[in-house]
């Protein structure tokens, strides 16, 4: 399968968003990221659910929430309500992640679960099957336009292996410092989903950037 682009707006101008909307809807963006923090599980404060709310009505492209914040279990039916189509949860925020898993199952949603750069994929093996999704972050959470976290190549070809060895469909998605310069290797290693943020939204022309990340073999 062709891999998927997942443009992060925190890096659009939150001025201009329905813009931004119209940009991403017009490009090759498969879905749209949207970093919702919390100021408790990470250092910064974004948005949350009348801000995706909003952005729903200007889009029809699946809404990829990720969720930075501190026991995402109480939001799961607001998020679903905001219209996410993927919640993604963090491993680290959750103590009872199978429950979580569960729930965001049942309220229809595809379930995501993002890994800091200090947690082993290996972790994940109790309740890979019930993932659709595994955010792999090479970044530290917070912030867009840091730099890319080399030993994530290792974590993504051991994620590779594990979802090969339980024949599963779970894709691999990877979050932060992404550009046209990582993003082959990074495909050959087993990602199938590419979020890109500052590379997109600060680039001279973000359809084209867009295009460019999609047509990578
Ligand atoms: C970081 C967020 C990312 C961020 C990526 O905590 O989860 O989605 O927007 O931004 P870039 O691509 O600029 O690293
Ligand atoms: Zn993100």
């Amino acid at each position: 399968m062709k891999h998927l682009i997942a443009p992060s707006l925190l890096s659009a101008d939150f001025a201009n968003l329905q813009k931004a909307c119209e940009m991403l809807n017009k490009s090759q963006a498969d879905w749209f990221h949207l970093d919702v923090m919390d100021g408790m599980f990470v250092p910064n404060i974004t948005f949350g659910m009348p801000v995706i709310k909003a952005i729903k009505k200007h889009t029809t492209k699946p809404l990829d929430v990720h969720l930075m914040i501190e026991q995402p279990e109480r939001y799961i039916k607001a998020f679903k309500e905001s219209g996410a189509d993927i919640l993604t949860v963090h491993y680290e925020a959750c103590t009872h992640l199978h429950r979580t898993l569960q729930s965001i199952k049942n309220e229809g949603m595809l379930t995501g679960v993002a890994l800091n750069p200090h947690t082993s994929i290996e972790l994940l093996e109790p309740v890979l099957e019930h993932i659709d999704v595994v955010c792999v972050m090479s970044v530290n959470p917070g912030f867009g336009g840091q730099s890319f976290i080399e030993g994530t190549y290792r974590k993504v070809a051991k994620l590779k292996d594990l979802i090969t060895r339980y024949n599963l469909k779970t894709k691999i998605e990877i979050d932060g410092g992404v550009t046209t310069e990582n993003a082959k290797a990074l495909l050959e290693v087993g990602a199938d989903v590419l979020v890109s943020g500052s590379f997109i939204f600060k680039s001279k022309n973000p359809t084209q950037t867009i295009k460019e990340l999609k047509e990578i073999k």
